[in-house]
């Protein structure tokens, strides 16, 4: 069993207006539906652009946010259900690290009361002697100077307080680290640092972790397995190389487009995909496939109706989108990808239902021919 499972997890926070009374208008779907598994000992990387509810779901796994419906199933215990007294046991186990490492310190106090704070709450060491050898042997794992123990968060560079953050999840001894945005108020010469110092302690102390980024390029290297986020729900994961090598969902095809590649002349050549129109309001998500406002794929058929699960295409490699093979094989383009040179064949008149997968076989062949092609319609704004 996996260390960490969440099972159909949603979060909806209710829209309330009323003078008086209060009545709930609506809900914000941030987390609708969330099903994902963390082996021990290795990396969830978790992207989307901002909004789409990463630090909701990561807050929902420690129940610092109520959970609507579905499982998190940690450690064999599906804490969504547990009374809050016997989520306080569980509690020292799962740690965050947030964003914005100022905004989570207390600027009053210092490092040694920081850090020893939630050892003390949670019975770490029999004294502060104790808790403040302990913090020491910590500060030096993370590179910070053991003088820091005096001194202030505003003593410190922004890089620097961030190895506080960290510092402050490991002393409590936690099997899981979620990781929020760990990175992205740094500047881009600290950020690799901080991801490499979390690299090291991840292999000494055995963690387990979420990272949580908006920029695929961060999560690259520190994850096992990648999940990718779009209003509230993935729409594709996969074991990160095969996820960087194969990127099978329109979105996350986009996303991929905009990472800049180190090779000039494969950067020059580099496809880029523009999606049309911001993201959509989780108050009021599209229907059918969350992503068909954006999607430059878009089919007649199945898209603004039918919401794709996400289903395994092989390798660990899931994705949620009804033609994710006929994009993958080339059957259906893009709205705005330049024609091929042939002209295409006659219309066939074929509907768009999606394929078999046995006929994914002679991609490039009906990819040429055009028949079998069916180009989507302009996207309109929505
Ligand atoms: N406490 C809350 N009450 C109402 N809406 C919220 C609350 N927290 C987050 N949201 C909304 O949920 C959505 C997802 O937010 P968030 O999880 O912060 O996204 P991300 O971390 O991916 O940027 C956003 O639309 C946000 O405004
Ligand atoms: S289901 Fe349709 S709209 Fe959604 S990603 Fe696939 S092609 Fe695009
Ligand atoms: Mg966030």
């Amino acid at each position: 069993m996996s260390l960490l499972e969440l099972n159909g997890v949603k979060v909806h926070f209710p829209i309330r207006k009323g003078v008086f009374v209060d009545r709930t208008v609506g809900y914000v779907y941030a987390v609708d539906g969330v099903s994902l598994s963390v082996e021990a000992g290795q990396t969830y990387g978790l992207v989307g652009e901002s909004g789409c509810g990463k630090t909701t779901l990561g807050r929902a796994v420690l129940r610092l946010n109520d959970i609507t419906e579905g499982e998190v199933v940690f450690d064999g215990t599906d804490l969504a259900s547990l009374p809050d007294e016997e989520m306080r046991r569980y509690r020292r186990r799962l740690q965050m690290v947030f964003q914005d490492p100022l905004g989570s310190l207390n600027p009053r106090q210092n490092i040694e009361s920081i850090l020893s704070e939630g050892m003390a709450a949670h019975g770490i060491g029999a004294d502060q002697d104790e808790r403040r050898e302990r913090i020491k042997e910590i500060l030096a794992k993370v590179g910070l100077p053991s003088g820091s123990l005096s001194r202030y968060p505003h003593e410190f560079s922004g890089g620097q307080r961030q190895r506080i953050g960290i510092a402050r999840a490991l002393v409590l001894e936690p099997d899981v680290i979620i990781c929020d945005e760990p990175v992205s108020a740094l500047d881009v010469s600290i950020q690799a640092q901080v991801i490499n110092l979390l690299e090291d302690v991840q292999e000494s102390m055995g963690l387990t972790y979420v990272v949580i980024a908006h920029d695929l390029a961060v999560v690259r290297h520190i994850s096992d397995v990648i999940g990718v986020m779009y209003l509230g729900s993935l729409v594709e994961e996969a074991p990160s190389d095969l996820l960087y090598a194969e990127p099978r969902h329109p979105y996350t095809r986009a996303l991929m487009s905009a990472v800049p590649v180190p090779d000039p002349e494969v950067e020059d050549s580099r496809e880029r995909i523009l999606l049309s129109g911001d993201l959509p309001s989780p108050a009021s998500p599209p229907s059918g496939c969350r992503f068909h406002t954006r999607c430059p794929w878009r089919q007649d058929t199945l898209c603004a109706t039918d919401r794709p699960e996400l289903r395994d295409v092989g390798g660990g490699h899931r994705v949620a989108c009804h033609y994710a093979a006929e994009i993958a094989d080339g059957r259906i383009r893009r709205a705005d990808e330049s024609v091929p040179a042939t002209p295409p064949g006659p219309p066939s008149g074929a509907d768009a239902q999606p394929a078999a997968a046995e006929d994914a076989g002679d991609a490039s062949e009906a990819a040429d021919e055009g028949p079998a092609e069916r180009r989507p319609e302009p996207a309109t704004s929505e």
